[in-house]
């Protein structure tokens, strides 16, 4: 694997290996001397042309933690908000020698390309609407230690899917480790064209929430991305609150040991109540310590370890 761009570009054992590597960067993170020494001498240049603050955190954190060199770049305070392309953005940095480039853009497609055009090494930080490879590894990381084995398990993956790149990445991993997924929106905020997908990919749809919950062995909550919106897509905040959100009621029928996901940043009183972030059963805070590992493990295999060509 040269490049993560996709969840297309793993398969079960890279995955697997990824996270026995995580599971080993874990351990790191609870030492009181957090480095290693497996990238040092590597130069890693977090790109980030989109708001950002556990993905872009976690990944400086993770390479520094692996003894990288790393760097910044924002939209904001850069070239770019000169005037500057992608292209000619990403070719200035790389003239400079650098072993691996995160990327986070608004355009689907944008890291697809940006690995065209240079040796380093590619990772997708998020893509517009399209995939946020790292984001599903880590969802599926902390789940599986939650749960154990994911085949067969039943995930409810709940909220805004049309504007969705974690959705996105976690319908095609939680399917490839063999969890059965649902997926569940307004009508407004399903993706136009799901039920192709769905039915070549193995998910299901629903647009009713009571009826999925109580079968769900993990929930993951999804932001209501108003950023990307530009019409009213629900009629107002409560009524979303009280069609989809993971209200106090809804809480209470989940099973106490079902593991809440959200990705974050949360949304406290549209998507998720604050009864249901804070719960015992929250995992949220644990998908960002995860996130930590499973960015350590994805920058080792990509700049450091063996081939694990898919
Ligand atoms: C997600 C993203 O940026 O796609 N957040 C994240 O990476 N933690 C989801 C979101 O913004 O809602």
């Amino acid at each position: 694997m040269k490049n993560l761009l996709s969840v297309d570009d793993l398969d079960v054992g890279t995955v697997q290996q990824i996270f026995a590597t995580a599971a080993d960067m874990h351990d790191v993170q609870r030492r009181e001397v957090k480095k290693l020494p497996a990238l040092r001498g590597r130069t890693v240049v977090n790109l980030f042309f989109e708001d950002s603050t556990r993905t872009r955190s976690s990944f400086e954190i993770a390479g520094k933690w692996l003894s990288a060199d790393v760097i910044n770049i924002s939209a904001k305070g850069s070239s770019t908000s000169k005037g500057e392309s992608l292209r000619d953005t990403v070719m200035t940095v790389c003239a400079m020698g650098v072993d691996g480039l995160v990327i986070r853009h608004s355009a689907s497609g944008a890291a697809h390309q940006v690995s065209q055009w240079v040796d380093a090494a590619v990772v997708n930080a998020g893509d517009g609407m399209h995939e946020h490879p790292t984001q599903a590894l880590l969802d599926a990381y902390t789940l599986q230690q939650r749960l154990g084995s994911l085949e067969g398990r039943h995930v409810a993956i709940v909220g805004d899917l049309t504007h969705s790149r974690v959705f996105r990445s976690n319908v095609k991993l939680l399917g490839m480790l063999g969890a059965e997924v649902t997926v569940v929106a307004p009508p407004t905020l399903m993706p136009s064209g799901i039920g192709p997908w769905a039915e070549s990919a193995g998910f299901h749809t629903s647009y009713d929430v009571d009826e999925v919950l109580p079968t769900a062995d993990a929930v993951m909550m999804l932001r209501v991305q108003r950023e990307r919106m530009s019409g009213g897509y629900f009629p107002t905040s409560r009524e979303y609150t009280v069609g989809y959100g993971l209200t106090r009621d809804r809480l209470a029928v989940l099973g106490p040991d079902v593991p809440i996901c959200h990705p974050g940043p949360m949304n406290r009183g549209l998507e998720i109540a604050a009864d249901a972030a804070d719960a015992a059963q929250s995992v949220i805070l644990d998908q960002v310590s995860s996130g930590l590992a499973v960015r350590m493990a994805v920058l080792y295999h990509l700049l450091a370890g063996e081939e694990t060509s898919a």
